[in-house]
């Protein structure tokens, strides 16, 4: 039997899960694949020493020099799972100009450095696999590049930061502090190793990217993403937002007019009969609206040693089975051939219109709601709603607000002119609405 051979950069959370399923699975994927596949290197300068039942044929070398993957002509797949930037970019150009396939979960780097990247396979012939960069085990990039091949993407709205969908489902349903929930996200593993990444939208805005390319094929960088993260938001708005009939999300958004797209991430306060309202803990979401089939919800684990390992193996699996019909680079990287890759408008967040949900904090005295309201009026904000409670220690108030849809470059000025009073003694946390018919 034909046997295709493995290097791993790598051996952290994901990289040991890859190994071990590698390992256990290795009859089944025999039986799919009608070849053996077998990890025959591991790279990582932190391990002294693989799991002794990975090693007892002794088949699997370990190293700390990479080179020994580069340099050995009988592998044919690598699989990168460092994560970061450098030295994960030039370990995956060396892959690739050594004539290997390479197989990634590493979504910072291909958000940034993608079009770079893909460029190099595509020059050399070879694939990139890159499942395990959104949503986890969820198959959310094959879904899209070939089960949905047919459709225009009209939108894609998901939950694709499991640590942040974790810390604001233990936040609603605990009213546990964010600092607290943040730590035990840390805990259990599925935070960044910058948790900012996770807290800050900027996770999330990479694989928003990454889709968005696919999707549109279109050249595009988290750096486009018009960003907003979940660290503002307090139990006293996960509150409100129940009153209000609303669960607040961080979702990743982008609506397709044509000749311009949308690109951004923030929370979002989500009806609580919406099926992402739902989505909890540390899980991801992703709903995909396409012009022929409608709806399509993907959900799952986004995160985790076996998961991410679960697609790792399917990216392997699927370059195995192209090399073993002579079929390499059957589906393109990011689904249209790289000569129909197109820049796109990216639209400006300024001319959205959205409901907003404020929370400005001002001090309680006689005056200060109608020149809150005066400076919303003069910027053409109409408010549906006006709540004011108890008042906090320091004599200053939250004033609760929601408007009808408002356009966001006039809320931005006027919530810049809001916090510059002196009777305001903190920022305002504004938080947009998604709508009852799902348009936000
Ligand atoms: N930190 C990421 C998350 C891991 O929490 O979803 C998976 O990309």
């Amino acid at each position: 039997m034909e046997e295709i051979k493995v290097g791993l950069i790598g051996f952290g959370t994901v990289g040991s899960g890859t190994a071990q399923v590698l390992y256990e699975q290795a009859a089944r994927l025999e039986k799919r694949v009608g070849a053996s596949i077998r990890l025959v290197c591991v790279a990582d300068i932190n391990v002294d020493k693989l799991p002794e039942h990975l090693t007892e044929s002794g088949r699997i070398t370990l190293t700390k020099d990479v080179n020994d993957i580069f340099s050995d002509p009988e592998i044919g797949i690598v699989v990168e799972l460092i994560g970061g930037i450098e030295p994960a970019k030039s370990f995956i150009l060396k892959a690739i100009e050594s004539g290997k396939h390479v197989v990634t979960a590493n979504k910072a780097l291909l958000s940034l450095h993608g079009k770079e990247i893909f460029s190099a396979a595509a020059q050399q012939g070879v694939e990139v696999g890159f499942e395990a960069s959104v949503g986890g085990g969820v198959p959310i990039i094959k879904s899209l590049k070939e089960g949905l091949v047919a459709n225009k993407i009209v939108s894609m709205m998901g939950i694709l930061n499991g640590t942040a969908n974790y810390i604001l489902t233990q936040m609603t349903d605990h009213g546990t502090p964010f600092g607290e929930v943040l730590r035990d996200a840390q805990d259990q593993g599925f935070a960044e190793a910058d948790p900012t990444y996770d807290i800050e939208g900027i996770d999330t805005a990479h694989k928003l990217a990454i889709l968005m390319s696919i999707a549109y094929g279109m050249h595009i960088t988290h750096e486009d993403v018009s960003i907003e993260g979940i660290s503002q938001v307090e139990p006293i708005d996960i509150s409100y937002a129940r009153e209000f009939g609303y669960r607040i999300k961080l979702l990743a958004i982008s609506r397709n007019h044509g000749d311009h797209v949308e690109a951004r991430v923030h929370p979002t306060m989500v009806p609580e009969e919406h099926l992402l309202a739902n989505i909890n803990g540390a899980f991801n979401a992703i709903h995909f609206t396409g012009d022929m089939v409608g709806n399509v919800l993907l959900y799952g684990l986004g995160a985790g040693m076996m998961p991410t390992g679960s697609a790792v193996i399917a990216d392997v699996v699927d370059i195995a089975r192209n090399i073993m019909t002579n079929a390499v680079n059957r589906v393109p990287s990011l689904s249209y051939l790289p000569e129909h890759i197109a820049p796109r408008r990216i639209t400006s967040i300024k001319d959205l219109r959205f409901p907003y949900y404020f929370r400005i904090t001002a001090a309680d005295q006689p005056g200060v709601l109608s020149t809150i309201a005066g400076i919303l009026g003069r910027h053409n904000i109409s408010l549906e709603s006006v709540i004011q409670k108890s008042r906090r220690q320091n004599g200053a108030v939250p004033i609760i607000m929601r408007t009808h849809e408002a356009e966001e470059a006039a809320v931005q000025h006027a919530l810049t002119e809001i916090d510059r009073l002196d009777i305001c003694t903190g920022a305002t946390v504004k938080i947009r609405i998604l709508d009852e018919t799902g348009k936000d």
